[in-house]
């Protein structure tokens, strides 16, 4: 801990300056499709531009998990046998969190890991959820995998770990690296610890179009946001009016991309990774994949990860479902 303390600030960061320009230079240089991971979409203006695409109307995803976890924390908790500990990969706002503390703190005492890359999440995570009666908050600002080590290494003898995944991030991973993170995090847990997962579910595909490309321009700004952070952060020249935000499902792979298209035949230069990026007019940047489930696509991914699949609660309004897996 004093080791720590003497470190300098951007080096206890999750991601480092270096580790975003190395990520960029290898994007943008990739032969084939062009590409900038996701990720970085979160920076804090990205982050509160998520934040009002959560508030969109066309946007029904957020609300719907919330929503399943409203009227179900109860029942998910009696699920588990506790004494529980909670860990929360992406700490997110509190807001759906919050259904999920009140009901465990009704029958004990909670210790809550909310996990982060992003500081600012973090700290408005325990502005939202700090002052909960009988919740301790120690946020840890790490990738998912360190901070759920060091989240289970606070673990006291007989207690179980819950696991909460709900921004249905586990969409941005393609099918296998999903699989694989799964199991990444089951190789953490010990049996009988349990995961609660949400995940996005197939739905009309003009609805999903619609949900990533609303006609307010909320999620392009937060899509052109990425190429101006990499302005901001790496002295490039991006000129954002040359790119457009662009979405397209793909039914194979049954998932919404996002990329960002050039409008020209032009070339952008940054300096901090010394180097010159040509585009061809038409052209895109792939910066972001949705996957879509089915319910029973979810129930056998338990399966081939380590889980079992307890139970599920889809949502009425928008096909969403929270699932309750436990580590077997
Ligand atoms: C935060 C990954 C769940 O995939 O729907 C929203 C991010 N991107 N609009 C999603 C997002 C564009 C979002 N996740």
């Amino acid at each position: 801990m004093i080791e720590a303390a003497r470190l300098a600030p951007e080096q206890l960061a999750a991601i480092s300056l270096a580790d975003f320009a190395g990520d960029v230079r290898e994007g943008l240089t990739k032969r084939g499709q062009k590409e900038l991971y996701s990720k970085y979409l979160y920076d804090e203006i990205g982050s509160m531009l998520f934040e009002a695409i959560c508030l969109l109307p066309e946007y029904g995803l957020s609300r719907a998990g919330a929503r399943l976890l409203e009227q179900n924390s109860e029942e998910i908790i009696s699920l588990i046998p506790g004494p529980v500990m909670v860990a929360e990969l992406g700490s997110g706002t509190g807001r759906k969190t919050r259904w999920m503390l009140e009901a465990l703190a009704r029958k004990q005492n909670v210790n809550y890991y909310p996990i982060d890359i992003s500081r600012s999440a973090l700290d408005r995570c325990d502005s939202d959820l700090g002052r909960l009666e009988s919740v301790s908050i120690v946020g840890f600002e790490r990738a998912y995998l360190d901070g759920l080590l060091e989240a289970a290494a606070r673990r006291r003898p007989g207690m179980r770990l819950l696991v909460l995944f709900l921004g249905s991030t586990i969409g941005n991973f393609d099918r296998p690296a999903g699989d694989q993170f799964l199991r990444s995090v089951r190789q953490i847990l010990q049996r009988d610890d349990a995961l609660l997962l949400a995940a996005d579910l197939q739905n009309d595909e003009d609805r999903l179009l619609l949900a990533y490309d609303d006609p307010a321009g909320v999620t392009s700004a937060f899509n052109l946001n990425l190429l101006a952070r990499v302005n901001r952060e790496l002295g490039a020249d991006f000129d954002l009016a040359r790119f457009n935000h662009l979405v397209r499902y793909d039914r194979r792979e049954r998932r919404v991309e996002m990329h960002l298209q050039s409008s020209a035949d032009q070339i952008v230069r940054i300096p901090r990774v010394s180097l010159d990026v040509r585009f061809a007019k038409g052209e895109t940047i792939w910066t972001e994949s949705c996957h879509k489930y089915s319910s029973g696509e979810l129930v056998q991914m338990s399966r081939r990860t380590g889980y079992r699949c307890e139970a599920q609660w889809v949502d009425s309004e928008w096909p969403f479902a929270q699932s309750l897996w436990i580590a077997v």
